[in-house]
């Protein structure tokens, strides 16, 4: 039961095991029309609620955080990512933040595969060819990709998604791995990887036959991949994209996949969701998933513990699992 008195808000619907375990023992709110929380509405909470438990489709910028005091002390995020918060403003005024690092590296790599083979083999083209009713039969040129086997992986950022995609490519499908990082010694997480490091990104770029994105979100790697970047890779290059859209700049992207100056991408996440850029709706050569990443049953309900161990810890003073600031 709420022995702590602490009101804690969950933006979102979780899967209801996660949701029923933080309502048995905290006086917990929950958004049971899963509609997002307009701006107002979240920078009231942090008057309202001691906790709140945000995600990706929730803006928490310095204008929602405000300035101390506030009665919200901790963010407990549902998600690895955590671009959609102003940390400094959560520094600022004294606001904790936790993240849910870990238990989504299976599931998204899984997507990065998926796209990539979705990408590869024209299987969105295909599945649309024939809903609509214009698949005429098999005969030996109908929708010809390529094939991922022997063909080279790079990847940029070297967490452990990356690394989880590398070892899937690498023993699944037979493909050579190259990454690029800027840490100066990211940290071996799978065993006996095979892969090598490249010194320059557009080393990697030009190296490459399909390249996938791994970075964090924000400032710093905003349009990483702009149009210069996308003129260094080969002209039958494949574009992955399971990290943040912002990592993209999606004009370029458009322009490139338009001309045939790369191949075909896959897409998850995208600068402004739900939007999604109508250059690309428009396009054949691009693979549009609905940031599917971490969507299985059994990741997000480990989302949704491990975000409920951090304000567990809140709640009892102890330090905080996977705390961000
Ligand atoms: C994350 O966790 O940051 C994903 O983008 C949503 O699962």
């Amino acid at each position: 039961m709420n022995e702590n008195g602490l009101r804690i808000l969950v933006t979102r619907r979780w899967p209801a095991a996660a949701e029923h375990y933080l309502a048995e023992r905290y006086d917990a709110a929950f958004n049971t029309e899963d509609i997002p929380l307009a701006q107002e509405t979240l920078s009231r909470a942090f008057d309202e609620y001691d906790v709140i438990c945000p995600t990706v489709s929730d803006k928490i910028d310095a204008a929602v955080i405000g300035a101390a005091p506030r009665r919200a002390r901790l963010l407990a995020n549902f998600g690895v990512g955590f671009d959609h918060i102003d940390i400094k403003a959560c520094e600022k005024a004294g606001v904790m933040v936790t993240n849910t690092p870990g238990v989504l590296t299976d599931a998204t790599a899984d997507l990065a595969m998926t796209l990539m083979l979705m990408a590869a083999r024209r299987a969105g083209e295909g599945e649309r060819e024939l809903r609509a009713g214009k698949w005429t039969g098999w005969r030996p040129t109908h929708l010809m990709g390529r094939q991922l086997s022997g063909k080279t992986l790079g990847l940029i950022g070297f967490g452990r998604i990356a690394q989880a995609t590398a070892k899937r490519a690498h023993d699944g499908f037979g493909m050579n791995i190259l990454y690029y990082s800027r840490s100066a010694a990211p940290e071996n997480i799978e065993r006996n990887l095979s892969a090598k490091r490249i010194g320059s990104l557009e080393e990697l770029l030009s190296a490459s036959d399909v390249i996938s994105l791994h970075v964090p979100g924000g400032a710093d790697t905003q349009n990483m991949i702009g149009a210069p970047e996308i003129a260094a890779m080969k002209p039958d290059s494949i574009l992955i994209n399971t990290a943040r859209g912002g990592v993209v700049d999606h004009d370029a992207l458009a322009a490139a996949l338009k001309s045939g100056a790369i191949r075909v991408a896959g897409l998850d996440v995208y600068p402004e969701e739900p939007k999604i850029p109508e250059v690309l709706t428009e396009l054949e050569n691009v693979v549009l998933l609905p940031h599917l990443g971490s969507a299985t049953e059994e990741t997000r309900e480990a989302m949704g513990r491990r975000a409920a161990a951090n304000v567990d810890a809140f709640a009892a003073g102890a330090p905080l699992p996977d705390r961000i600031v």
